[in-house]
């Protein structure tokens, strides 16, 4: 049985909005999410939900997930509706606080895949290794640096220096860690400026080289630089295979040289995830 490697491109598209779901549709995008949080108002959030009951059948094409609203805001009990009536393969849960939460929302929804989204509250920050849970349907897990620095009262997430501020690099390398420690995909934040793409394009590679394998995505501009930052490279895949050849051809040996360089057991895990996220 060969494994579908996770979503590289997660993007975000408005529930509420029927233009951006056709143009979101036509996207290479690996996974939509259409969202009925934050970007749809009170006022609109059951036209998105009939918006996306009536979304027609297809074959085929992106992965569809649903962002419902936060556990116990007034909106959940409708949104789980929704599940029963449109194609949906999984849920995407914001304001995640620990594991305890996605075990409360599977409670109601079963098997169905939750990727939650884990630091967007102050408290979050403390629950991230509570994740790790074999029984729950947890899938993935992102991060989210635009309702954390609101919760924390914070002006801004950039330093003087233009990068992210220490705290949300925290919220990040724990997103990164957490998701590792329980078993899911780690996907990076979103890359708000949508329109520098040479800074998405950096930051989607910074995120690959480190361990994320996909990255939420705002806008549809945002995906072909995504896709190619968490695709492996033929030379990257070619190394991969010499490396697991060479450990296939000698089982005895714990460390081998190829190329003049030492490999050893953690080459070989890095390899095979390579392998494992080729297209
Ligand atoms: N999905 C699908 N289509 C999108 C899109 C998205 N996320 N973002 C933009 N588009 C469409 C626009 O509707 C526009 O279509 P048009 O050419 O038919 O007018 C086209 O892509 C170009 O968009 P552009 O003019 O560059 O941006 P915008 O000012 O219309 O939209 C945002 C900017 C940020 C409002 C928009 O990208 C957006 O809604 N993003 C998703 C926000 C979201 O879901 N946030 C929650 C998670 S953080
Ligand atoms: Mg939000």
């Amino acid at each position: 049985m060969t494994v579908a490697p996770p979503p590289r491109s997660w993007l975000f598209v408005p529930a509420d909005s029927e233009k951006k779901i056709a143009k979101a549709l036509a996207s290479e995008a690996d996974a939509l999410i259409f969202d009925l949080e934050d970007s749809v108002v009170s006022d609109r959030k059951a036209a998105a939900r009939e918006i996306l009951k009536n979304l027609p059948a297809r074959s085929g094409g992106p992965r569809w997930w649903v962002r419902i609203n936060p556990l116990g805001s007034g909106e959940l009990k409708a949104d789980l509706k929704l599940l029963a009536s449109a194609d949906m393969c999984g849920i995407v849960l914001p304001k995640a606080e620990s594991g305890a939460d996605v075990i409360q929302l599977a409670h109601r929804t079963g098997n169905v895949p939750i990727h939650a989204i884990v630091t967007e509250t102050a408290a979050s920050l403390f629950g991230l290794l509570s994740y790790r849970d074999a029984k729950s349907p947890l899938a993935a897990m992102s991060w989210g640096a635009e309702d954390l620095s609101a919760a924390l009262g914070a002006s801004g997430k950039y330093g003087s220096d233009g990068e992210l501020a220490f705290t949300y690099k925290l919220a990040r390398s724990l997103t990164l860690a957490a998701a590792v420690a329980a078993g899911v995909q780690p996907v990076d934040g979103v890359f708000a400026d949508f329109r520098d793409p040479e800074g998405l394009e950096r930051e989607a590679r910074a995120g690959a080289s480190e361990g994320f394998t996909g990255k939420l995505a705002i806008h549809p501009g945002q995906v072909a630089a995504i896709n190619a930052a968490f695709t492996p490279s033929e030379f990257e895949l070619a190394h991969a295979r010499a490396v697991v050849a060479a450990f296939e051809a000698d089982p005895a040996a714990g460390v081998l040289s190829i190329a003049g360089r030492m490999v050893d057991r953690p080459h070989l895990i890095q390899a095979q995830g390579v392998i494992a996220r080729a297209r």
